[in-house]
């Protein structure tokens, strides 16, 4: 039974990569997808939302534009990681034929959770403002997990002890982390597993679809950006690994430990500490991931890819 999923992302060219992935593999039914600002501006990351869909002839999942700035923090996007679309690489001029929802990110993410007749997981690979909306408003009914690409149980990647995800908005974090939902966050710790060198670059090549050149044009421009700015001799496909985890558990091992959100620290707000040692006592409160099935992982996406055509 395919496991029914929200992606709450912020695309963003790995988001891109794990729309594609929820869209596609069997073993999960992406039902709604909902933007939050992020990597880009909302407006750029809900029209990438859509574009991603187009480009996947997935017309039947709804797109819904979520929050625009952090619950309390300014607003600081990746556009030097993802370009000043949120996804550069092949240059799009039509509009995408997959509109924008009527509603609302909150709206739809309530409207789901409300109706689907099983329980539904939300997979959040942006920030997690929308989330934390969400648990504030009222009981949320029929809510499996939360499953988040964010944080990392080492050194950070927009600061030195923060990950984007968690540094845009740590007050959301905090609040997602200490609602009691299940909570498993993928970090960088195990998305760093997830490199896309030139022999994945090139299983994507031979599937030979336009698809497949698009995902090549936004890899591409991905590993050049991290080339410049990080280092990194291929880049970490991070967001696909919280689909991933979705999918196979057994792609993504997890630990259970205690996770807490640094809100007050001067320099190191949006630090997600994880005790993994047992340290401090606390109570385990979430599900860590620490290590990745790299074979699993690149052929459901190589896979994913070549089932859309
Ligand atoms: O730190 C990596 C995360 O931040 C990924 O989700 C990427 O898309 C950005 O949102
Ligand atoms: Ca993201």
């Amino acid at each position: 039974m395919a496991v029914p999923l929200i992606l709450d992302c912020d695309p963003g060219h790995d988001d891109a990569m794990a729309l594609l992935l929820a869209i596609a593999d069997p073993a999960v039914d992406l039902l709604a997808v909902t933007t939050v600002a992020g990597n880009q501006t909302v407006d750029k990351c809900t029209l990438n939302a859509r574009r991603v869909l187009s480009l996947a002839g997935a017309s039947h999942i709804p797109v819904a534009r979520g929050a625009a700035q952090p619950l309390v923090r300014r607003l600081r996007i990746a556009d030097d990681v993802h370009g000043q679309t949120g996804l550069d690489g092949p240059l799009f001029t039509d509009e995408p034929s997959v509109p924008e929802s009527p509603y609302s990110a909150h709206e739809l993410l309530t409207d789901v959770l409300r109706t689907h007749p099983t329980p539904v997981t939300v997979v959040a690979t942006g920030a997690l403002t929308n989330v934390a909306a969400l648990l504030a408003s009222e009981p949320v009914p029929n809510l499996a997990e939360i499953v988040w690409m964010g944080g990392s149980t080492d050194r950070g990647n927009i600061q030195p002890l923060a990950e984007a995800n968690a540094a845009v908005d740590p007050e959301a974090a905090d609040q997602v982390v200490r609602s009691g939902v299940p909570f498993t966050m993928c970090g960088l710790n195990v998305t760093h597993q997830a490199l896309v060198t030139d022999e994945i670059v090139a299983q994507f090549e031979r599937i030979g679809t336009p698809l497949a050149r698009v995902c090549v044009e936004w890899m591409t421009f991905f590993a050049s950006t991290y080339r410049d700015l990080f280092g990194f001799a291929a880049p970490p496909l991070h967001d696909p690994v919280a689909v991933a985890r979705v999918i196979d558990p057994a792609i993504v091992r997890c630990v259970e430990a205690n996770l807490v959100i640094e809100t007050q620290g001067e320099w190191t707000a949006g630090a997600t500490v994880v005790d993994l040692d047992g340290y401090t006592g606390r109570p385990a409160n979430a599900r860590i991931a620490v290590e990745l099935d790299r074979g699993a992982f690149w052929s459901r996406i190589v896979a994913a890819v070549a089932a859309l055509g």
